[in-house]
This record gives C-alpha cells, sequence and structure tokens, in this order.
C-alpha cells in the first residue's frame, strides 16, 4: 500500500510514482488518497509506504491521523515513509534575516 495526505497535489504524483515503480517490479500496489479513505486498515498489506506534504513543519492531519490510527499494526509492518517539502531545514528564525541552513541534505530528502 502506498497511502498519502496532500494539500497541493505534489504528494500525489510521488505516491504514483512509487506505486508505479512498485507495480513494474511485480508488486501488487494499492494507492490510497487520506484525505477520502479514513477507515482503510493496513492488516492485509506486506509492506506500507506513507508519504506527507509539510505544511508548517508538519505532517499532513490525514497522514498523522493514519499513523496513529494504524500504529499497532505498523509495528509489525515493513513501513516507508516520505516526505514532500519545500526547504525540512528551514528555520523561523533563519527567515528574519534572509539565511537559511547551509548544511549538507541527502539527495533523497524530498521524497
Ligand atoms: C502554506 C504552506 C506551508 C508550507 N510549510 C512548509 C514547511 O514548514 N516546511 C517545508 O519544508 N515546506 C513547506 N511548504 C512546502 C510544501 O511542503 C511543498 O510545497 C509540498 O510539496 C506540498 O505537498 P503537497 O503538494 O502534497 O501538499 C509549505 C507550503 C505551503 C503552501
Amino acid at each position: 500500500m502506498v497511502a498519502f495526505g496532500t494539500r497541493y497535489g505534489s504528494t500525489e504524483k510521488v505516491a504514483a510514482e512509487i506505486a508505479a515503480i512498485l507495480s513494474s517490479n511485480g508488486v501488487g500496489v494499492k494507492v490510497l488518497d487520506l484525505r477520502y479513505n479514513k477507515k482503510e486498515t493496513v492488516s492485509s498489506y506486506g509492506m506500507i509506504v506513507i508519504g506527507s506534504g509539510i505544511m508548517a513543519g508538519c505532517w499532513s492531519k490525514e497522514a498523522q491521523g493514519f499513523m496513529e490510527t494504524n500504529q499497532d499494526a505498523l509495528r509489525r509492518k515493513k513501513v516507508a515513509l516520505f516526505a514532500c517539502c519545500g526547504d525540512i531545514e528551514f528555520k523561523k528564525d533563519q527567515s528574519r534575516n534572509g539565511s537559511r541552513s547551509t548544511s549538507p541534505r541527502s539527495p533523497q530528502g524530498t521524497a
């Protein structure tokens, strides 16, 4: 399963791309838009990929809620997480003088 929370659609596109790659490798995948599927459980899936856009430093409430609701089952599953964001290391205090974090980041940091 690839489950995602999104506001503006980026995370949906990344989720679709991940699902396409898994499918092309012979893995059956369900893509779950958490805005519309709040009751789906993870019990019948072997691996769960969960992604979210980042707003004001937080995951979407749908993705957070999904992980909280399914936390016991997720502890027994293989879980992969991804986030779509502008700059995960952006700090509010740095925005006042215009400077941004310069620490090295993983090339996989966005998704
Ligand atoms: C109102 C707003 C707040 C945002 N806050 C953050 C943030 O705190 N940190 C960050 O790294 N990116 C932030 N972003 C950038 C989003 O995480 C980025 O556009 C992401 O792709 C959105 O995902 P979505 O299209 O799936 O909703 C923000 C974007 C908007 C519009």
